[in-house]
């Protein structure tokens, strides 16, 4: 590791959040370091979502703290909160893009509506970004419903990277792919890292493509981090629980929870 990488970006020190009875973070500590690519495993509804969505401030924690570059992030004013809002980039579950808006419109969003910018300037940036992500020119006046999902996919992360951000969060981004896409995906994750500079926190299922990005894998479980460590770690790990998942295996400490309503 050389030295910037070494140098904490965000701090997670004894985050907790519930719904109801329901504990989903449970008193989590984890550091995030600058630029690296740190991958967050774990089953579904473990509350990786939640992980995030409380990071970047869409959830409050219930207790615990937040540190960007060691100032306390955790309750801040409005204002506050959008100006980081503007240093994080988000690649949401679903990709989510606005079905009425064409796609030069989608990624340039942000800078339309935060930053006032002027049309000209914001297609020429969103044009640039699309372009990042291996898309040309003729999809900007297309609108979402007539991409297909992995286009969409690379739309929503050029809408992402679009304020060049210090930290980006992917939420599921190969989820749906086909295994070429989905390294697509992964190597413009990569790309991402090594030409912005960027720190990136992606969460998936996918264990070939945490294999692809991650400088370090972290899994939750049952509210906690359970297990972290770099790839080459990871087949070396005794943790049971760890091995179980990145195995598929159904056997195991791992207890499927079966959901009666
Ligand atoms: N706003 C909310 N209100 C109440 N419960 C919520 C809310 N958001 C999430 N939950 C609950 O928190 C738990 C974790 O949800 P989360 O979306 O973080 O899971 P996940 O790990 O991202 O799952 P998946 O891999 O399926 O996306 C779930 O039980 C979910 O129902
Ligand atoms: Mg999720």
């Amino acid at each position: 590791m050389d030295s910037k990488s070494q140098n904490i970006k965000l701090q997670l020190s004894k985050i907790s959040k519930s719904f109801g009875k329901k504990k989903i973070l449970d008193e989590i500590d984890l550091n995030v370091f600058d630029n690296e690519s740190l991958v967050v495993l774990g089953g579904s509804g473990t509350g990786k979502s939640v992980l995030i969505k409380t990071i970047i401030g869409l959830l409050s924690p219930d207790s615990g703290t937040i540190f960007l570059d060691g100032s306390d992030i955790t309750h801040i004013s409005k204002k506050g909160r959008d100006n980081l809002m503007s240093r994080f980039g988000f690649l949401f579950q679903g990709g989510a893009l606005f079905d009425s808006l064409a796609v030069w419109e989608n990624v340039a969003f942000y800078l339309i509506h935060n930053k006032y910018m002027n049309t000209k300037d914001a297609k020429e940036i969103a044009s640039n970004k699309l372009k990042d992500v291996g898309l040309d020119d003729s999809v900007m006046y297309l609108y979402p419903s007539e991409l297909s999902g992995g286009m969409q996919k690379r739309v929503a992360l050029a809408r992402a990277i679009v304020n060049d951000p210090e930290i980006v969060f992917f939420d599921e981004p190969t989820t749906g792919l086909d295994p070429i896409m989905s390294n697509v995906i992964n190597d413009l994750i990569i790309k991402v890292r090594k030409e912005l500079g960027s720190t990136t926190i992606t969460i998936t299922h996918d264990i070939n493509s945490a294999k692809k990005i991650a400088s370090r894998i972290a899994m939750l479980y049952q509210g906690k981090i359970t297990w972290s460590g770099n790839v080459t770690e990871m087949h070396k790990s005794n943790n049971a629980i760890f091995n179980q998942f990145i195995r598929g295996e159904t056997e195991g400490p791992i207890k499927l929870e079966i959901r009666r309503r």
